[in-house]
């Protein structure tokens, strides 16, 4: 399940991010990719470990953090990876999967945060491939999309304009799409009983099998 989550970072958290990202030094993003990925990786990432990027890094993990619908729907366990990238003109990323570990973690979910407006720039769309269709997605600042991270995945050549995003992998508690999203559900259903008919047996048992199935399936 593919999950679109909208304003994950305020007007002014984004105005100031992409001020700062306007005057970082960015580096080569073939850095961080895999010996294949390195093909078709085009694009620049704001240098690791410099106080600006470790401050920004920061605003975006209590961003998420503090986002409930990102919280129910990815179970993060932890946030292993982030990085700031910058698409110019002419640069785009290639067909690719993304490292199933990084940092001695594992990439449950993908997910890219849009910083700046898709106005500001043509074409850069994020293009995830399912097996007979594909998905495209080019999102209002500040709106991430959250992606398991065993998908074909690509980034359009940006045309004109810069695109900024922040990008990130995910170590769930649940490491499996398709039993988060049937603890997802049932959590939503049973917030939507509590705020239609408050603490009943229903929502009782409903949060019961939720504890229970996070508690079968966390690891
Ligand atoms: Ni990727």
């Amino acid at each position: 399940m593919f999950f679109k989550i909208p304003q994950v970072l305020t007007p002014e958290a984004l105005e100031k991010i992409t001020t700062t990202l306007t005057e970082a030094e960015f580096v080569d993003g073939k850095l961080t990719a895999g010996w294949y990925a390195k093909l078709v990786k085009e694009n620049q990432q704001l240098a690791k470990a410099t106080p600006t990027a470790q401050a920004l890094e920061e605003q975006v993990r209590q961003a998420l953090q503090n986002n409930a619908l990102f919280q129910t729907a990815i179970r993060p366990k932890t946030v292993h990876t982030l990085l700031f990238s910058r698409y110019g003109p002419g640069m785009a990323y290639g067909r690719h999967t993304d490292n199933a570990l990084m940092n001695g973690m594992r990439s449950d979910v993908s997910f890219t945060l849009f910083l700046n407006e898709p106005s500001d720039y043509e074409g850069g769309e994020l293009v995830i491939e399912g097996a007979d269709s594909e998905q495209s997605y080019k999102l209002p600042a500040g709106t991430a999309i959250a992606y398991p991270s065993t998908s074909l995945h690509r980034v359009n050549v940006v045309t004109k304009g810069t695109r900024l995003v922040a990008v990130g992998w995910v170590q769930s508690w649940i490491r499996d799409a398709q039993k988060r999203e049937i603890v997802f559900d049932l959590d939503v259903s049973r917030r939507s009983l509590f705020a239609q008919s408050g603490k009943s047996t229903e929502f009782d048992l409903l949060s019961k099998s939720v504890a229970n199935l996070l508690r079968l399936w966390s690891e």
